[in-house]
């Protein structure tokens, strides 16, 4: 069968995390993606946390599946050579260099143009135009001024950070759809074009919500489904929620079953309006169905942390598989706090290829994240990442190198 990206051709100048995840996705889509490489050195995270001495690391290896690998010193004069022939050759570049890196290198947008006016140049930095345009930027930095930090944790404690990599991930996920569009109008246009995914945007995006509730604070003064309301106090900025849910539903974290000991013997409950009865019958409450001050989803807000205390301690006589199941037969919204260990054990997730297990040369086998996009007509294969520059002899013969011009470049220290 397939795929929907087949025939498309990416220069893939990616490194560290956001743009690996981008064109990792791009390729599992079928695009052919070349990734250029530093010549001996490749990637940094090819030798960043190694499990395994001298084998690419799982960071490496989780964000680069699919796709082939050359080495280029794109700062040789012959080097970039190789680098121009690839442009013109390519359809798509994607990169997520340090600010300016791609200008110093003497690939500007101009110069990249007049090497093929087809290109679109898609680009993650860490900020937009402004007054951090110029700065490096790694995951947590975008998650804190992308305004996640500030809008995470408890109350009385600091900002926090979320393990999901919403900065670097989530804004490779932003950069990929900017790429297909671009590639969509192209077929209208004729023309390349930039694509920047800045990564305080793309937190800033996934924050949505968050600004929502700054304007709500602003106009009232209050947010009645916060656990400030009704005790607490509220200053100018949206505060840290701790698990009260983002939407209109009110929700929380609540112990289950060995939870002394199991640190994820917890279950998310959602106290849904529409099965607000069911919810009272399933932990015994049935009088709150009725009572006026427990009745209605208006009334029910001052009460919400004596209402989770007392779901609490129905919850906690359950394991939180046992209170799934109790809840799902009553389409009570909720969901269990999954470990990596669990996830990763999962059968149904082995399933549906959302988590698969790959067979990698030097390391063996080991499990990653597949494509967690489903296309009925576009499968996806997930194959290993390439070593560092497997493919540099393939790609340069495609791009018409005899062998005797390729190990001329490579003595040169081009490739
Ligand atoms: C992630 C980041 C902080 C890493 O910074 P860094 O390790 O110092 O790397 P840089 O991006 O500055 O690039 C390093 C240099 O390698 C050079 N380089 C890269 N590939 C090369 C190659 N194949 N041959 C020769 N030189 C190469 C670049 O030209 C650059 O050189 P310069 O500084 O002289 O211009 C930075 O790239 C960045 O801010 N990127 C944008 C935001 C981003 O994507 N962050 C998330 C990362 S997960």
């Amino acid at each position: 069968m397939g795929k929907a990206l087949d025939g498309v051709r990416i220069l893939d100048f990616t490194h560290v995390q956001s743009g690996p995840t981008c064109t990792q996705l791009l390729a599992w889509f079928g695009a052919d993606v070349i990734k250029v490489e530093r010549a001996g050195a490749g990637d940094i995270t090819r030798e960043q946390l190694r499990d395994i001495p001298d084998v690419d690391s799982l960071y490496f290896t989780m964000l680069n599946h699919n796709k082939r690998s050359v080495t280029i010193d794109t700062k040789n004069p012959e080097g970039k050579l190789v680098l121009e022939a690839l442009i013109q050759k390519c359809d798509v570049l994607v990169e997520n260099f340090a600010p300016g890196a791609l200008d110093r290198m003497g690939f500007t947008w101009e110069r990249i143009q007049e090497l093929n006016p087809r290109m679109i140049v898609a680009s993650v930095k860490g900020f937009g135009p402004g007054p951090y345009e110029d700065c490096k930027v790694y995951e947590n930095v975008a998650q804190c001024a992308g305004g996640a930090a500030s809008t995470t944790g408890f109350d009385d404690g600091p900002p926090v950070v979320t393990g999901a990599q919403i900065g670097d991930s989530g804004t490779g996920l932003h950069l990929a759809l900017g790429i297909v569009t671009a590639l969509y109008q192209r077929t209208q246009s004729g023309r390349g074009q930039r694509v920047l995914a800045a990564m305080q945007d793309g937190v800033l995006n996934l924050c949505r919500v968050k600004l929502r509730d700054q304007q709500r604070l602003d106009r009232t003064g209050t947010m009645k489904e916060y656990p400030q309301y009704p005790n607490g106090t509220f200053g100018e900025a949206v505060p840290r929620a701790g698990n009260a849910s983002g939407g209109g539903q009110p929700g929380w974290i609540l112990k289950c079953k060995g939870w002394e000991t199991d640190p994820n013997a917890y279950i998310y409950f959602i106290t849904q309006a529409p099965v607000w009865a069911k919810i009272c019958n399933v932990i015994g409450k049935e009088e709150w169905a009725t009572d006026p001050d427990y009745a209605t989803p208006a009334a029910r807000l001052p009460h919400l942390k004596e209402i989770f205390a007392e779901i609490e301690r129905w919850t906690m006589t359950k394991t939180k598989f046992e209170a799934m199941q109790i809840l799902n037969k009553y389409d009570i919204p909720c969901g269990p706090i999954l470990s990596m260990k669990e996830i990763a054990e999962e059968p149904s997730l082995r399933k549906t290829g959302t988590i698969v297990e790959v067979d990698h040369p030097m390391r063996g086998k080991y499990l990653t994240v597949g494509n967690p996009i489903k296309l009925s007509d576009s499968p996806t294969d997930v194959t290993r990442s390439p070593l560092l520059g497997e493919h540099t002899d393939e790609v340069m013969a495609e791009l018409g190198y005899s062998p005797e011009q390729i190990s001329a470049l490579r003595t040169a220290g081009a490739i």
